[in-house]
């Protein structure tokens, strides 16, 4: 596995986004939600995608009322998700936008806390498919577009659970493992035939409503925010990492 630290020091550049449609799946809340605004600040159209419309209509209005370009939405529930869905997804997005430049992979789902011997198979196979299989589906489906744009970035988001297996994460370590796993699969297909550049981030403890609930011990101020690790989301989102693929990036 090649881990990398995140630049040191990265500075993105106001327009470094100019011009480019980002879609951001779990848009709506966390990290995904600081994403899509810093995006929409670095001059993207952004895509927001998650399963609340509420909030995603709260990040859609701050994206307007900051002046950045007009976002686009779309309410879905990734553990839902069909295939014909995502072929949907795919031609509005071309109808609408006409370009896909990049996609981030944020949505996931925590699940159960809790030994293997005791966990529920409904819930592991909600998190299987939240953080798994929409994944590969949502990816399958807007590779074509990926594909036509001069140079585009798949962002994927990985844990460090996804790394070394602990005990009671359960399905969630073992999605983010699976996680790892389609993104080397898919950097490697792409490496020499396409300009696509696929990549992990692993956030690293980030004070969200998922790390409130998974050490509710722990003071949530302790962890550093959303905003607090945007540089390498900038980085692999736009040009500056142009050559970088295939590379689990940890963001602290
Ligand atoms: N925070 C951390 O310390 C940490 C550490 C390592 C990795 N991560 C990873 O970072 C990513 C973001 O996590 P976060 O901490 O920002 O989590 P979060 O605050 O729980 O946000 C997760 C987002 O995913 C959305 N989502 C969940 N299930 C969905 C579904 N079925 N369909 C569509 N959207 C769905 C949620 O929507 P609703 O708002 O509607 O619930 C929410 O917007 C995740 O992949 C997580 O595994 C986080």
């Amino acid at each position: 596995m090649n881990i990398q630290p995140a630049p040191r020091n990265y500075q993105a550049t106001p327009e470094l986004l100019s011009g480019k449609t980002v879609l951001v799946t779990g848009a709506g809340d966390g990290i995904g939600r600081v994403a899509a605004l810093t995006y929409a600040a670095h001059g993207a159209t952004v895509v927001l995608l998650g399963r609340t419309e509420s909030k995603l209509e709260a990040v859609y209005d701050e994206i307007e009322v900051a002046g950045h370009p007009k976002p686009g939405l779309v309410t879905m529930d990734l553990s839902q998700v069909t295939d014909d869905q995502c072929v949907q997804l795919a031609q509005g997005l071309a109808e609408e936008f006409g370009h896909l430049d990049g996609l981030l992979h944020n949505a996931s789902l925590l699940g159960e806390r809790r030994p293997i011997e005791s966990s529920s198979y409904a819930v592991w196979q909600e998190v299987m498919q939240v953080n798994v299989n929409a994944q590969f589906v949502l990816t399958r489906r807007l590779l074509p577009m990926l594909q036509t744009a001069p140079s585009s970035s798949i962002i994927l988001t990985s844990s460090g659970v996804g790394r070394i297996g602990k005990a009671f994460w359960g399905a969630y370590c073992v999605s983010k493992f699976a996680t790892e796993g389609f993104m080397q699969v898919l950097a490697s297909e792409l490496e020499n035939t396409s300009s696509i550049r696929v990549n992990c981030i692993n956030p690293g403890g980030t004070n969200t409503a998922m790390r409130r609930t998974a050490f509710p011990a722990e003071n949530p101020t302790d962890n550093p925010a959303p905003e607090d690790i945007m540089g390498v989301y900038l980085y692999l989102m736009g040009e500056d990492s142009i050559g970088s693929t295939g590379i689990s990036f940890n963001a602290q």
